[in-house]
């Protein structure tokens, strides 16, 4: 099942999301629709706020199915280590149409559970470490342009709420 996603102004994306405790069927058929509902929007990553789930769940694929392996899947993550800066443009699907360059560390690991509640410690570099950190973001209530300057922030909400007037967003 494909889900819409949910844009910015919409609550969930700003209220922290809630602890996964029950690990079962119905946990994973919602991990491969967030799977399917981020490939169809072209995206790398997806948290499950932003398909109106506040739940502590999220997916990547930075490979984009090039690589089985690519596939992950963050339950209930956490950043337990950062080093380094890097800047790069950073999207959100939540926040279609804007880009902003973002400065984060460079590496990171964090700890998930995956879809068993099996406990596992990940390191990466450059764009998985930054999707690791978006997206535990995301389940923190927190949207990447929290990272950029007030004045850049302020711009872009404004042309947010034109958009909303219009019934463009
Ligand atoms: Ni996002």
């Amino acid at each position: 099942m494909i889900y819409p996603i949910v844009k910015f102004g919409n609550p969930v994306l700003e209220k922290p999301s809630e602890t996964v405790t029950v690990f079962d069927e119905e946990l994973k058929k919602l991990t491969e629709d967030m799977f399917e509902s981020m490939y169809a929007a072209h995206g790398v990553g997806l948290a499950a706020p932003q398909i109106g789930i506040g739940r502590r769940i999220a997916v990547i694929d930075v490979t984009f199915k090039e690589d089985p392996d690519g596939k992950l899947i963050l339950i209930n993550p956490e950043i337990i280590h950062t080093e380094g800066r890097h800047t790069q443009s950073e999207g959100c699907l939540s926040i279609p149409d804007f880009r902003e360059n973002v400065t984060r560390p460079n590496k990171v690991t964090i700890r998930a559970q995956d879809v068993h509640g099996k406990v596992y410690d990940k390191t990466a570099e450059e764009l998985l470490a930054r999707a690791f950190l978006h997206e535990t973001d995301h389940l923190n209530g927190k949207l990447y342009i929290s990272h950029i300057s007030a004045l850049k922030r302020d711009l872009m909400k404004r042309k947010i709420r034109k958009m909303m007037k219009a019934g463009e967003w």
